[in-house]
């Protein structure tokens, strides 16, 4: 199913709130969203909907996380949270979103993403399981679910350490 893909603005946030609170069945991530618009780092460009006329079915949204060692930070942007509502979900909309929310990151000059999520998703786009390379996540994971995705080739090939997600993602 074809939809068109824009950024979000200021009327878009009560139906983004909403879609995630219906995908996942909880308010957790619509919460979350409200809560990282307000942190400065928020990127609006990489924060997407996806629209069926002018009806808002999905979304996804990047934010710039830290890949950090003793020695070193290194800049990521995090695909989390995303969503598309239960009536719609499997009909391609989410894949969608995810390749055009990449070549936008990659347009605006970043260099790698990282998830956590369904295995059987996201290595279609190109993740790999973040084992291939020297990321580890902040807590217990399910190893396949950890994955990272280079925008620029061999941008994560000497890149090493935990990934730090902001605060807000501990709140909710
Ligand atoms: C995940 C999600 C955004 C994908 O959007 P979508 O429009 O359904 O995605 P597509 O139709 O492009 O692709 C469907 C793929 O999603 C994956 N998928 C969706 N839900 C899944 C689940 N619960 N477990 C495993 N894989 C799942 C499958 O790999 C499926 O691939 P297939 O069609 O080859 O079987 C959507 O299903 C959703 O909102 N799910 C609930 C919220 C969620 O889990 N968000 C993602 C957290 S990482």
């Amino acid at each position: 199913m074809k939809v068109s893909i824009r950024p979000e603005n200021k009327n878009d946030y009560p139906i983004i709130s909403m879609i995630n609170d219906m995908a996942f069945g909880q308010e957790n991530e619509g919460l979350l969203i409200e809560k990282l618009r307000k942190n400065k780092s928020f990127i609006k460009e990489l924060s997407l909907v996806a629209c069926l006329g002018n009806e808002i079915v999905g979304h996804i949204l990047f934010f710039p996380v830290n890949i950090k060692s003793k020695e070193k930070t290194f800049k990521t942007l995090a695909l989390a949270p995303m969503s598309v509502i239960p009536e719609l979900q499997g009909l391609g909309i989410g894949s969608q979103l995810v390749q055009k929310g990449l070549a936008k990151a990659k347009k605006l000059g970043h260099e790698s993403v990282i998830v956590l999520g369904h295995e059987g998703f996201y290595p279609k786009f190109g993740f790999k399981t973040a084992g291939s390379y020297q990321i580890s996540a902040p807590f217990d994971v399910p190893e396949n679910s950890f994955m990272a995705l280079e925008l620029v080739k061999d941008s994560l090939s000497t890149v090493e350490g935990t990934i730090e997600y902001p605060k807000e993602f501990n709140e909710v």
